[in-house]
């Protein structure tokens, strides 16, 4: 009976703790430090999630501008950038940039501007296969690179600092501000039959979500969450348990009583009504 009563206790203990940790909503967040390593790769005809994937994934990539000091050459600098916190693409590309690197000066005369960005930056990815080959999912983003407006540099600087965290204590004195590119188009190379263009709104219109909701890693990330909010209330559980054990037995009788006749009660109903939780019900040795 005494084995009984623990297990239905420990039971309840855990289906209030179980409970608890379900009713707090876990959205995906930084402040949550949700650990998401990589998105799945779309599939190469599925064109605008390859490119919105590719903008996710990716911390920089070459930005080539009309130069200034080599007399009008295409210019391309390697840079940061950042589409949002890992596991919340947007597709909007921001950067962070100082009037002492070319490519500011370069966009002070004309903002037009390329970005460029190549599936074998990422670690592990195309492994056997020629970076020029078609099979590697190379991305160029062509728009005008321009600062972002005052009233949205709050935004912006929520969706580059979390990629970019060193960034914040750059030197003041260089100037870095937050620009960010505004697509007119964007041309993918993925598979064989020659490149794919799309407009800003194929682009952005692709959903990313749909991809990371299927995505173990994504899934795992958030049951470790979950587990940690959990170890939280089962710690609680451990030392109420603990206090309970602590007590005189006859001051834990007035206090258990009314529940252990509750779910004696319960017990007699399960068994008469076939007890589904019957496994709860054996007798334990
Ligand atoms: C070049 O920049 C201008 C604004 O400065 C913009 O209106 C135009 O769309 C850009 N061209 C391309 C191809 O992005």
């Amino acid at each position: 009976m005494a084995l009984l009563i623990n297990t239905r206790l420990a039971v309840l203990l855990l289906a209030m703790a179980l409970s608890a940790a379900a009713a707090t909503p876990q959205p995906p967040s930084d402040a949550l430090q949700l650990p998401c390593p990589r998105l799945p790769r779309p599939d190469y005809q599925q064109k605008a999630q390859m490119a919105r994937w590719l903008a996710h994934q990716l911390d920089w990539g070459v930005v080539s501008t009309t130069s200034r000091h080599l007399g009008g050459v295409a210019f391309g600098n390697a840079l940061s950038f950042a589409d949002g916190p890992r596991c919340r693409p947007t597709g909007r590309l921001i950067f962070f940039l100082s009037p002492m690197d070319a490519t500011l000066q370069d966009l002070e005369k004309c903002s037009n501007a390329s970005l460029t960005l190549h599936e074998a930056q990422l670690p592990g990815a195309c492994r056997g296969v020629d970076p020029e080959s078609p099979l590697c999912a190379k991305l160029t983003v062509t728009g005008s690179l321009e600062p972002v407006p005052e009233d949205g540099l709050e935004e912006a600087a929520e969706l580059m600092f979390p990629r970019h965290p060193e960034m914040r204590h750059w030197p003041k004195g260089h100037q870095f501000r937050l620009f960010e590119l505004h697509i007119t188009t964007a041309r993918l190379l993925d598979y064989f039959g020659g490149p794919y263009d799309m407009g800003p709104d194929e682009y952005f219109a692709a959903e990313l979500a749909t991809v990371w909701a299927t995505s173990m890693a994504y899934l795992t990330a958030l049951v470790r969450l979950s587990h940690n909010d959990l170890k939280k209330q089962l710690d609680d559980v451990e030392s109420r348990l603990d206090d309970l054990e602590s007590r005189p037995t006859a001051q834990l009788d007035t206090w258990l009583g009314p529940y252990i006749q509750e779910w004696q009660e319960h017990c007699d109903d399960d068994a008469a009504s076939g007890a589904s939780d019957s496994n709860d019900n054996k007798p334990e040795t």
